[in-house]
């Protein structure tokens, strides 16, 4: 069992082997935030507590299991929201006592990065694990399931937080990735077309790096100038989409051809877009390197799926139900070693 609440998600996934779905029971907040433009955390954590029980009973339900049927309840400790990871935390700890099973503390982050396995992919280690989420814009290299290192980062906003507050610049609901790209679609690009946004981060550099505020200041001045921008808003869109994603295609390159690894996984809530996955493709086709994502865009998003799938990895290093870890609001702070 998988047991997700870093955020926005209360999420209980039920993975057989490692490779086969049972069961995930998700209750997205969206309805509860959007009407503040982004995540109240003390909400958050509220919801996660009304709903966690219901979510395990269903997925215990859909599976056709016992809870002493499992053989091990994972749970994402880091990073994230701390009254939100807390409630996963505590009743993942909980569960894991009064069954006797062994509990597996996770890295959001890199759980990402193993849902593919639920589509029959297992790629061999190391290789660049690409993150591109509302909390996350990030490339690392994976050396084992829970070996992962940073070579770029983002400077400011993560791509998906870019989306949003773009989106509510634009007038539309929270989180706005999805509609930002469905608007995009409605452009039909015609020769000569120029950008309304200059390049981000022009200056030549080898450095693996994003930075995605910029581009929102390019958006407010863009409205200022032009009070009628809502009669062109897919060309805004299509051209706020290409500026972005260029920027993950020229960051990708650097990270592939400085360390030189040829296969990207790719996760995170911002995968769920088709323009960005078909240039990815396109990308790895022409520059030879396997591009993997999870098909599913469910998948995409935060889920305990991917939090089983993790634990299933990890099974090995956690045999008992020790109960001695803590929780981190992010990754660089969370000593493994010692807690695990
Ligand atoms: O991974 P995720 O569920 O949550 C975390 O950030 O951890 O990602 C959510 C993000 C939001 O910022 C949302 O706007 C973005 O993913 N997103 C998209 C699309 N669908 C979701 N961004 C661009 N295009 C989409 N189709």
């Amino acid at each position: 069992m998988g047991i997700e609440t870093s955020c926005d998600e209360t999420s209980i996934g039920i993975v057989k082997d490692g490779s086969h779905l049972l069961s995930l029971q998700t209750y997205s907040q969206i309805e509860l935030h959007n009407k503040h433009n982004g995540i109240v955390p003390e909400i958050a954590s509220r919801s996660h507590l009304e709903k966690i029980n219901t979510l395990i009973d269903l997925a215990i339900l859909e599976s056709n299991i016992k809870l002493k049927d499992l053989d091990y309840i994972s749970v994402t400790n880091r990073p994230g929201l701390l009254g939100s990871l807390l409630v996963g935390v505590q009743t993942a700890k909980a569960l894991a006592l009064s069954l006797n099973k062994p509990l597996i503390p996770i890295d959001h982050l890199e759980a990402h990065l193993s849902i593919v396995m639920l589509e029959n992919k297992f790629p061999e280690y190391p290789f660049l694990g690409l993150l591109l989420s509302g909390g996350n814009s990030a490339i690392f290299k994976v050396e084992s399931p829970d070996n992962m290192k940073t070579i770029g980062d983002t400077l400011d906003d993560a791509l998906g937080e870019a989306f949003d507050k773009v989106g509510i610049l634009l007038g539309m609901g929270y989180p706005a990735g999805a509609e930002i790209e469905r608007t995009a679609n409605m452009h039909s690009k015609q020769k000569g077309d120029v950008s309304i946004f200059p390049k981000i981060l022009k200056e030549k550099s080898d450095k693996v790096q994003f930075s995605y505020s910029g581009i929102k200041t390019s958006v407010i001045q863009h409205i200022k100038k032009n009070p009628e921008f809502k009669n062109k808003l897919p060309k805004l869109c299509y051209d706020f989409q290409n500026s972005v994603f260029d920027l993950v295609e020229r960051n990708l390159l650097k990270a592939i051809e400085s360390i030189g690894i040829k296969t990207v996984v790719a996760g995170g809530g911002v995968l769920a877009n088709t323009t960005l996955r078909d240039r990815m493709n396109k990308l790895a086709t022409k520059h030879n390197f396997q591009f993997i994502y999870p098909e599913k865009k469910i998948y995409c998003t935060d889920n305990g799926a991917m939090v089983a799938c993790q634990g299933f990895l990890l099974l090995q290093k956690y045999k008992t139900n020790s109960t001695d870890f803590s929780i981190s609001p992010s990754r660089e702070n969370y000593n493994y070693e010692t807690k695990a």
